[in-house]
C-alpha cells in the first residue's frame, strides 16, 4: 500500500493503467493466485487434467469451463473456509481439444462440451493472515452440474404443455442448465443463475417464438443436434421453452435437485439478485442481456423465514414460486429534443426520469391481453413487447445497494441503437450506435422494492473521459479511469460498486472497476484489475480480505486455436488456455482499499 493513494473507503488504491498484457495485473502492493481452472478435479475419483487426454467421464468431475457467475457463502463449522459456487457458461471448443474440426466436431468432444456447461459447488480455504483461497477437491459439498444433470421445474408454468416433450411428457423434469450467466446470492443461503444464450444451442426453429428468442433456422455452431434429437427444434419443438430461466441451487445440500423458477418469466436471463422487503418478501431484478430487450422485477408473496431450521430452509425453497412478474417502463423528464442521440446532457444536467412496473402476471393469472399466464411465463418477451416496456441497451448484471437500496443495472452496450428501422435514443439510453454501455441507477418510490414506481437516473456513461458524451455521476472526469462496457456488477461493504466488462471498445483489456456510490467522491471510478489477452472479466466478489474474479475466455480471439494460442494465461507458453478463478489481496494483509 502506497501512503497517499486517496480514495473513498474501500477504494485507496492506485489504479491499474489500462494495457494489453497477457496476464492479471492488480495495483501495487496487491498479490494475487489462481484458485482454481478449467479441468482441476473437484469430485472424488476425478483425475489430473490432462489436455490431450479429455474425456467426458473425466470432465463430469472436474471444474468447469468458462465462469462467469462467482459466489462466495460461507460454510458453517468449517473454520477458515467458503463455499464457492460458479456458473460455466459455455465452451470454446477451438481453444480446448487439439486439432478441433468445428464442421465434424467428434461424439467425445460434444460430451466433453455438455459435461464442461453448468454449475460448479467447491469449498475452498481461506489462507491464514491473506486473501488467498485454495480449493479443495474432494470435499463432500463439493459438487458438478452440467448439460446432462436432472433440475425440477416449478412454478406456475410447470407441468405446461408447452415445456412438455417426448422424453419429459410431465413437463417438469428437464435435462442440463445452459449458458449460464451470472446471477445471484439469496439472503436465505441459495444462488440463482441466469440462462442466458441458450438460444445457440438449438438447430432449425422456426417459429414467430422461436424466432423472437433467437434461435436460428438451421444447424448449430457446436452441433449438437448431431447427438441429441433434443437440441433439433424440428424434432423437440419444446426443449428449447426449457431452457431460459432462472436456476435455483442449493450449496449446501448436494443431493438436491436444483429447480427452475418459471414464476420469474423465460428470456435471456443476465443475473437475477435479490432484496427483502421491508415484511421479509424477496423481490428479484433481471435483466434480459439483449439489444432493445427489458428489465424486470419478480416480487414474492411469501416471506423468508429466518434461520436454518430444516422448516426455514424448505418453506424458503418456496419464495420464488409465488408472486407477481414485472416489466419495467421508463420516462424521461427531458424534452425528447433535448435528446440528440450523442449523448450530450440535457439543460437539467441529467439522464433522468420516473419509471413504472407493469404486471405481467400473478400466479395463474396473466395481466396481459391476449396471452393466457402460461404464456407469458414462457414467452415472456413477447408479454413485454405487448405492454410497451422500454427497449434497453443490452441490460446485463444488477445489484441492489446493500446500503441504500438503490438499484445498479449495467447496460453493457447497444451498437444498434438509432440504426435505420431500430429504435433511437431515449434519455435512459442516450447514445445512438452505443459502443460503450452506461449503469442505471434506480430509486424506488418509498424505498419499497414491492412497489410499482420508481425514480432513475443515469449513473455512469461509460467510454473515454476525454470523450464528452461519458458522465461519471458529475464527479471530475480528469480524475476517472476510462471504462468501456460494464457488464457484471459487486457491492463491497463499504457501499462502493464494483464493475467488470466484457468486450472493451477502447483498445486496451477488460478489467475490474470500483466506484464509490455515496458521498463526495460518488463516480470516482478507479481501475483495480486487468484481465490477459481475449478474457473478459467475471465474477467479481469483493470481500474485506480479498477480490475474486473470473477470467473468461482468455485467448479468446478471431482464429485462435489450440495450436495457434493467443493467449498464454495462466500456465505460460506451450500449455494450453485455462479460464480460470483468481483471488487478489493486500501483501501487507489489510483489508481492500482501506
Ligand atoms: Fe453472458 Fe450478457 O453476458
Ligand atoms: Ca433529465
Ligand atoms: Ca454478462
Ligand atoms: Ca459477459
Amino acid at each position: 500500500h502506497k501512503p497517499g493513494v486517496s480514495g473513498a473507503r474501500g477504494l485507496r488504491f492506485a489504479p491499474v493503467a489500462p494495457n494489453k498484457d497477457d496476464k492479471v495485473t492488480v495495483p501495487d502492493g496487491y498479490e494475487q493466485n489462481l484458485v482454481i481452472g478449467w479441468g482441476e478435479p473437484i469430485l472424488r475419483g476425478a483425475p489430473a487434467f490432462d489436455p490431450d487426454r479429455q474425456t467426458a467421464k473425466a470432465q463430469a468431475g472436474q471444474f468447469g469451463y468458462n465462469v462467469d457467475f462467482l459466489s462466495l457463502l460461507p460454510l458453517r463449522g468449517e473454520r477458515g473456509r467458503q463455499v464457492l459456487v460458479a456458473n460455466h457458461e459455455y465452451t470454446d471448443e477451438n481453444l480446448m481439444f487439439r486439432g478441433y474440426d468445428p464442421a465434424n466436431p467428434t461424439r467425445e468432444q460434444v460430451e466433453i462440451a455438455w459435461a464442461a456447461h453448468g454449475l460448479s459447488v467447491v469449498v475452498v480455504q481461506e489462507e491464514h493472515r491473506t486473501g488467498k483461497l485454495a480449493a479443495i477437491g474432494r470435499h463432500p459439498l463439493n459438487r458438478r452440474l452440467t448439460a446432462t444433470s436432472e433440475f425440477r421445474v416449478t412454478g406456475p408454468a410447470a407441468g405446461s404443455h408447452l415445456l412438455r416433450t417426448s422424453a419429459d411428457p410431465s413437463g417438469r423434469k428437464v435435462l442440463g442448465t445452459l449458458n449460464n450467466c451470472a446471477g445471484g446470492t439469496t439472503p436465505w443461503g441459495t444462488t440463482l443463475h441466469g440462462e442466458e444464450n441458450f438460444n445457440q444451442y438449438f438447430a432449425n426453429g422456426s417459429s414467430a417464438t422461436d424466432k423472437r428468442y433467437g434461435i436460428g433456422s438451421s444447424t448449430t455452431e457446436r452441433k449438437w443436434e448431431r447427438f441429441d434429437k433434443r437440441f433439433d427444434v424440428a424434432q423437440e419443438p419444446n426443449e428449447p421453452h426449457r431452457h431460459g430461466w432462472v436456476v435455483e441451487l442449493d450449496p449446501f445440500d448436494p443431493e438436491s435437485t436444483p429447480r427452475k423458477r418459471t414464476a420469474l418469466g423465460r428470456f435471456k436471463h443476465e443475473a437475477a439478485q435479490p432484496r427483502l422487503t421491508s415484511d421479509g418478501r424477496p423481490v428479484v431484478y433481471m435483466g434480459d442481456d439483449e439489444r432493445f430487450d427489458y428489465f424486470y422485477k419478480f416480487v414474492s408473496s411469501k416471506r423468508m423465514k429466518k434461520g436454518n431450521s430444516r422448516a426455514a430452509r424448505e418453506h424458503n425453497l418456496t419464495l420464488l414460486d409465488e408472486g407477481t412478474l414485472y416489466v419495467a417502463k421508463l420516462t424521461g423528464d427531458s424534452p425528447a429534443a433535448e435528446l440528440d442521440g450523442t449523448g450530450k446532457l440535457p439543460s437539467d444536467g441529467e439522464f433522468d426520469g420516473s419509471g413504472v412496473w407493469i404486471p405481467l402476471a400473478t400466479d395463474n393469472v396473466s395481466h396481459v391481453p391476449g396471452m393466457t399466464a402460461e404464456e407469458v411465463y414462457v414467452f415472456t418477451r413477447l408479454a413485454g413487447d405487448k405492454v410497451g416496456a422500454t427497449k434497453m441497451d443490452r441490460p446485463e448484471d444488477v445489484e441492489p445497494s446493500p446500503r441504500t437500496g438503490r438499484v445498479y443495472i449495467a447496460l453493457t452496450n447497444n451498437t444498434d441503437r438509432g440504426k435505420a428501422g431500430k429504435a433511437g435514443a431515449d434519455e435512459a439510453n442516450p447514445r445512438n450506435l452505443n459502443k460503450h454501455g452506461q449503469v442505471l441507477e434506480l430509486a424506488e418510490h418509498w424505498d419499497d422494492p414491492a412497489g410499482d414506481g420508481f425514480a432513475w437516473r443515469l449513473f455512469l456513461v461509460a467510454g473515454d473521459p476525454n470523450d464528452p458524451s461519458t458522465y461519471f455521476a458529475g464527479f471530475p472526469k480528469e480524475k476517472v479511469s476510462p471504462i468501456s462496457c460494464p457488464d457484471n456488477v459487486a457491492f463491497d461493504d463499504h457501499g462502493n460498486l464494483w464493475i467488470s466488462t466484457d468486450g472493451n471498445q477502447l483498445g486496451s483489456h477488460d478489467g475490474l472497476f470500483g466506484v464509490a456510490t455515496q458521498g463526495e467522491r460518488r463516480g470516482e471510478l478507479k481501475q483495480f484489475l486487468t484481465v490477459p489477452t481475449g478474457a473478459e472479466t467475471c465474477g467479481p466478489v469483493i470481500q474485506d480480505r480479498r477480490v475474486l474474479v473470473a477470467v473468461q475466455h482468455p485467448g479468446e480471439v478471431d482464429g485462435a486455436t489450440v495450436e495457434k494460442p493467443a493467449s498464454s494465461w495462466p500456465d505460460g507458453p506451450g500449455k494450453i488456455v485455462r479460464p480460470s478463478v483468481v483471488a487478489v489481496w493486500r501483501k501487507d494483509g489489510r483489508d481492500i482499499g482501506v
